[in-house]
């Protein structure tokens, strides 16, 4: 879309790249917010969570995200992961990881500092691989373009045979993007003993605005399949009126696989049409328009 610079994206902001930024002032939800770019001599309007348009634009995720609004996600997730692992005297030049929603790359680069045996990249958009390889192809053994809950047998056996004991998943558990149903499947790749470590925003972890994912990990919890190792709450981002943004990370280890029974739709009780559903006296978690309901994408692998 090209468009005029709207008068309530005020201060702009000159990138290294060249191009303009105009963040929204307005408290949007976080899924709306917006801004306006200047590429060449056209503005263009893009939503936070228009990841494909954003990725396509070298730097420009970085610009908004980590320059303009302070997100620190990676590096906190990760520094939680290693903060907890040497506690335990566990060398994290051990772990073979799975980034779920690796985007173009940020956690992986972090992960490779730490350093780590191996990384592969998980996503459900192209263009998320196409800027992670041209932007961050080191950090990579192999970065696949897919749907955990689609999954082609031939890309379910690379993973598999891949042997992950690690799982990190950070900036993609909310706002529609990767569903309770898709993290319960990654976890499932995942050896025990292995290491999780993701993030999610702190009101999706209070008992009343749960959504589920705060019940999966309490049955998680419950039926051993992970333990909680450390958590931690600090400034995710800001928004773009600039509000501070809070999150929690959370790493844990997987101890034992995920009993059968959560993982098979419809034959249990923590799914109800394809959909976890946690506490079924309750009826499960209210209705979201997530990419749970919504049919598969189609996708390439790899
Ligand atoms: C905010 S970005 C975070 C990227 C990266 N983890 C980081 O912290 O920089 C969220 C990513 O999750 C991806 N995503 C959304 N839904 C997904 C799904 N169902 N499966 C895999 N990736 C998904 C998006 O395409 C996007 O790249």
């Amino acid at each position: 879309m090209s468009i005029e610079a709207s008068p309530r994206a005020n201060r702009s902001h000159s990138t290294r790249n060249g191009y303009e930024i105009r963040l929204c002032r307005d408290s949007l939800s976080q899924d709306s917010e917006w801004f306006d770019v200047r590429l060449g001599s056209r503005w263009q309007r893009l939503r936070l969570h228009d990841y494909d348009k954003i990725y396509a634009v070298p730097g420009l995720y970085e610009a908004v995200y980590n320059r303009l609004l302070r997100c620190t996600s990676p590096e906190r997730v990760v520094s939680l992961l290693r903060e907890a692992m040497a506690d335990g005297h566990e060398p994290t030049g051990n772990l073979r990881v799975l980034d779920l929603g690796a985007g173009n790359g940020l956690v992986s680069e972090e992960l490779r500092c730490l350093p780590v045996a191996k990384v592969l990249g998980v996503d459900i958009l192209p263009e998320a691989r196409q800027a992670a390889l041209r932007d961050r192809g080191w950090c990579f053994d192999d970065y696949i373009v897919a749907n955990l809950l689609d999954l082609p047998e031939e890309t379910e056996a690379l993973l598999r045979n891949a042997r992950f004991n690690g799982l990190t998943c950070v900036a993609a558990l909310d706002f529609g993007d990767i569903p309770k149903t898709a993290f319960l499947k990654a976890l499932d790749l995942i050896e025990a003993p292995g290491w999780l470590a993701f993030n999610v925003k702190e009101t999706f972890l209070q008992e009343e605005l749960d959504d589920g994912f705060a019940r999966l990990l309490g049955q998680l919890t419950r039926t051993g399949v992970i333990k909680l190792q450390a958590y931690r709450r600090y400034q995710h981002r800001v928004s773009c009126a600039g509000q501070p943004l809070h999150y929690i990370a959370v790493v844990a280890t997987k101890e034992r696989v995920i009993p059968h029974g959560m993982l098979a739709p419809r034959l249990d009780p923590l799914h109800r049409n394809g959909r976890l559903c946690l506490d079924p006296a309750l009826g499960g978690p209210p209705e979201r328009a997530s990419q749970e309901s919504r049919p598969a994408k189609s996708v390439t692998s790899k």
